[in-house]
């Protein structure tokens, strides 16, 4: 296994997954800078997701390695090989997403959206949880805290208390994405964040995916479909097409890509 390059977060090498006959993924080579935003686009049904879903221990590649700079306890940067391990394992060593179709849980509050991802940083296990010691009351307590004014600093300080389900459709994406940085990533994951939203909601989106990298010290990488989204926030674009990336490189090379235009016009 060849090793991590010192200035990526995340290296995915020759990646492949394979369903009964369908190859979703076909050898995918991938980079993370860290600190970087990074955009995964391509037409639907390219793969993107089923790549998220490996990156993050959904599904376990068929073929091939994901290696992740994850923060040792000592704060110190380790590389970890992530095929084979749980989703929680993953979440819990740096990594947060969201999803494609929203997740939440709908008949809860906005707050306890938030701390049940926060749940990974606990350390009071199932016998604290059962038994409710005064250390594990304390630890929830300032989870509460945490949460709450993770909540007020992107904007979802004045509805904590209304149930998910009554938030307009931005905010609950918001309130996606507030939970994901609960879990206090290195990296975080978007899965078509402008999905369904407006286009005031969708620039509210953009101001927000700038302020989480201005603000908290990690990379994100995101699929998109809006283009105008992508070309503002990130600083590398890679392309799929039937499973295989056939381009990357600066939003305005791909823009200009022949083999990117032909990709997408040919869905059409
Ligand atoms: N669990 C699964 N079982 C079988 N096929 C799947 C599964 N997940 C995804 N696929 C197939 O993999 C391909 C890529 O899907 P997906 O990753 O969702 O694409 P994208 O997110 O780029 O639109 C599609 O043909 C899809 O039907
Ligand atoms: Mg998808």
């Amino acid at each position: 296994m060849s090793d991590l390059s010192p200035s990526s977060i995340l290296e995915t090498q020759g990646v492949s997954m394979i369903f009964g006959g369908l190859v979703a993924l076909d050898d995918v080579n991938f980079q993370v800078e860290q600190g970087s935003i990074t955009a995964l686009i391509g037409p639907n049904g390219a793969g993107k997701t089923t790549f998220f879903n490996c990156l993050t221990g959904i599904y376990t590649p068929t073929k091939g390695q994901v290696l992740f700079a994850a923060q040792g306890s000592d704060g110190h940067r380790t590389v970890k090989p992530l095929r084979g391990l749980s989703p929680d394992k993953i979440t819990g060593l740096g990594m947060a997403r969201t999803f494609q179709n929203i997740r939440l849980f709908n008949n809860l509050t906005v707050l306890e959206n938030v701390l049940i991802g926060c749940h990974c940083r606990m350390k009071a296990g199932l016998f604290g949880a059962l038994f409710r010691d005064k250390s594990t009351r304390d630890e929830e307590k300032a989870m509460a805290e945490y949460s709450y004014q993770l909540l007020v600093k992107y904007g979802l300080g004045s509805v904590v208390n209304d149930l998910a389900k009554n938030l307009p459709y931005g905010d609950q994406r918001r309130l996606e994405i507030v939970r994901a940085l609960a879990t206090g990533p290195k990296l975080l994951l978007l899965d078509e964040p402008a999905a369904g939203l407006n286009i005031n909601e969708t620039r509210e989106l953009e101001d927000l995916i700038h302020l989480i990298r201005e603000r908290e010290n990690l990379s994100i990488l995101l699929i998109e479909h809006d283009m105008s989204l992508v070309m503002s926030v990130s600083e590398k674009v890679y392309v799929m097409e039937y499973g295989r990336v056939i381009a990357q490189g600066k939003p305005d090379e791909i823009k200009n890509n022949p083999a990117v235009i032909k990709a997408y016009l040919g869905e059409e």
